[in-house]
Parts: C-alpha cells; sequence; structure tokens
C-alpha cells in the first residue's frame, strides 16, 4: 500500500494537484484525522510492507450520520476528490459515499486476497504468496527430515487463491479452498498413494475451507492415519507484512498513477486494476461481487501435479 500511496502523492505533485493523507481511512476521514503530503512524506516507503497512513475498519462510515461527517470534513477542506485504496469494504463504503454526496472518488485494489473482480492481481497478493513460499519450503526440510505430514493454513476467510498458488509453488501433495467443495475422503485416499512414496507431505488449507481450518483437518487425517507423524502450522498474519515484492511495488506504482490522471480526466466511481497487462476500469459495484472463479488450468495442475 506504500508504493501506491506514494505514487498517487507523486502523480498528484506532479500535476500541481495539493494532496491530503487521510489517517485510519474512513475513521479518519470522519474525524478529519489529515496530513499535508509532500514530496518528502513519502520518501522511503516504497520498500515498506503495511502503510504509513494506518488502516481501520470503520463502523461509523456505516452509518449515514458518520458520512454525513465525512462529506462536511471533504467540504472543509477543499478536498475535491479522493483516491481509497483497499477490498470490498472499502469500495461499498466510497460507491455509498459517492452516491450520497457525488465526491469523486478513484479506487485501487488492496487486499492480499486477490478476490476482486476487475483486475489479474491485487496490491499485496504478490509479497503474500512469496511470504507463503517461504514459509512453506522452510516447513518442508523440518517435514522431509522427519518423515511428517504438515497441514499448514493459510490466510483466506471467502478465498483461496493464496492457498492455490502458493500450494503450487510449494509443491504441496493437497490444497484446500473455499471455492471447490473439500472432499475428504478424497483428500485421505490421496494421502493414502503418498503415504507409501513420499517421505513428506504437505496440505495447504484456506482458512475459509468449507471443511474447517488446519487443526479440523488435522484431527481427521490423524483418526485415520494414527502412523503419520502429522503437525499443525498455521502462518496467520506474517501474510500480511514485509518488504512488498518487486511485481507489487511496479503494480501499485502504475495503479497509483492511474488513479490521480483518471481523476484529472474526470472519472470516478471505479476500481482501477491491470487485465492482461494493461490498466482496467471496473465500476465498484461490479467490483466488490467477490470473485469466486478458480483458474480451472491452475486446479488441473494441481491435479496433476501434486502426487
Ligand atoms: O481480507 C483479507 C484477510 O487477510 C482475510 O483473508 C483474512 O481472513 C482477514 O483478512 C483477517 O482479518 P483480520 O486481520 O481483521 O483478522
Amino acid at each position: 500500500m506504500n508504493a501506491a500511496i506514494r505514487a498517487v502523492v507523486r502523480t498528484a505533485l506532479y500535476h500541481n494537484v495539493e494532496v491530503t493523507g487521510i489517517l485510519r481511512g474512513y475513521d479518519g476521514l470522519i474525524s478529519g484525522d489529515f496530513l499535508r503530503m509532500e514530496r518528502k512524506s513519502v520518501a522511503n516507503i516504497i520498500q515498506r510492507g503495511g502503510t504509513i497512513l494506518k488502516t481501520a475498519r470503520s463502523e461509523e462510515f456505516r452509518t449515514e450520520s458518520g458520512r454525513k461527517k465525512a462529506f462536511e470534513q471533504v467540504k472543509a477542506h477543499n478536498i475535491d476528490a479522493l483516491v481509497a485504496i483497499g477490498g470490498d469494504g472499502t469500495f461499498t463504503g466510497a460507491n455509498i459515499f459517492y452516491d450520497e454526496f457525488k465526491v469523486p472518488v478513484m479506487g485501487l485494489p488492496g487486499t492480499i486476497d486477490n478476490d476482486l473482480i476487475g483486475t489479474d492481481f491485487t496490491i499485496g497478493y504478490d509479497t503474500a504468496i512469496n511470504t507463503v513460499v517461504e514459509a512453506v519450503d522452510k516447513i518442508r526440510d523440518t517435514a522431509e527430515s522427519h518423515d511428517r505430514l504438515f497441514i499448514v493454513e493459510v490466510m483466506g476467510r471467502d478465498s483461496g487463491l493464496i492457498a492455490l498458488r502458493s500450494g503450487i509453488g510449494t509443491g504441496a501433495e493437497a490444497i484446500l479452498i473455499p471455492e471447490t467443495q473439500t472432499d475428504i475422503n478424497a483428500l485421505l485416499a490421496r494421502l493414502e498413494v503418498s503415504r507409501r512414496d513420499k517421505s513428506s507431505k504437505i496440505i495447504i488449507v484456506a482458512e475459509g475451507d468449507d471443511a474447517g481450518g488446519a487443526f479440523e483437518i488435522a484431527t481427521i487425517v490423524k483418526d485415520k492415519f494414527p502412523l503419520i507423524d502429522t503437525r499443525v502450522s498455521v502462518l496467520g498474519h506474517i501474510q500480511r507484512g514485509g518488504p512488498p515484492s518487486c511485481m507489487d511495488r511496479v503494480l501499485a506504482s502504475r495503479l497509483g498513477v492511474a488513479a490521480v490522471e483518471s481523476l484529472l480526466e474526470g472519472k470516478t466511481g471505479e476500481m482501477i486494476g491491470i487485465v492482461h497487462g494493461k490498466i482496467h476500469f471496473t465500476p465498484f459495484g461490479q467490483a466488490i461481487k467477490h470473485n469466486t472463479d478458480v483458474n480451472s488450468e491452475l486446479l488441473k495442475i494441481v491435479e496433476i501435479l501434486s502426487l
């Protein structure tokens, strides 16, 4: 997100537009927690994870009175347009705010889940999957040494895209995701086969999988195969921090530039993404429909390569 903030600030200044940073998202918009941004304010942040502007899930912005207060702040500070960075919650709020007060707003997709419609990749996703790959490679070393099965839980409350790509990238023996129904008997049958010719086994499970999280899966597996030495590892919030990958930095930079330039061209109410390598605009109402499409080619790859 920092790379996106940097791009927004520097592009605005390049076009002689003043920039104000809003702290803690919509909460800061309501309370007027604003920060004048200069070139220097975004120096040395492209390599830092998280967001220098901080973030929050705002309950007050869900209410009409909260949004009214936010609009008063926008007027009082002569703000002409907004750039909102986030996922479906952020865009839902931006959409309603635009409908009510007609403050031009463009959105940038910032979520590690990669589950928004209208972009091939969201800001943070590439970094998150690389974090998972690094962690699972380490887990594989100890799994191999001890002939163990590891069930690794990754983030994705509603989305299995982190699990899917990192699972392929680490050669996982099975990948369980919420978009496809998990067949526990098929999983156990796969383990039966891999038990014979593999010493270490990794199952990657997205936290929102319908069969449960890593601990639930482990209980079932241990019950069926008491002799397989099974361990659980929940990766958790390490997936949401750390220096961003180069791919994320470039993506965020491109999107940040496009956000400002599209506002200057008079656009509003859309999320900016990248589709097939090119900048792509999607109305907020479309972008927030949770993307449950899973690339069938990737699923096929898992089927072929995982055993
Ligand atoms: O929305 C992104 C996400 O990373 C989900 O995959 C995950 O379930 C959730 O955030 C965790 O949110 P929190 O940090 O608020 O528990």
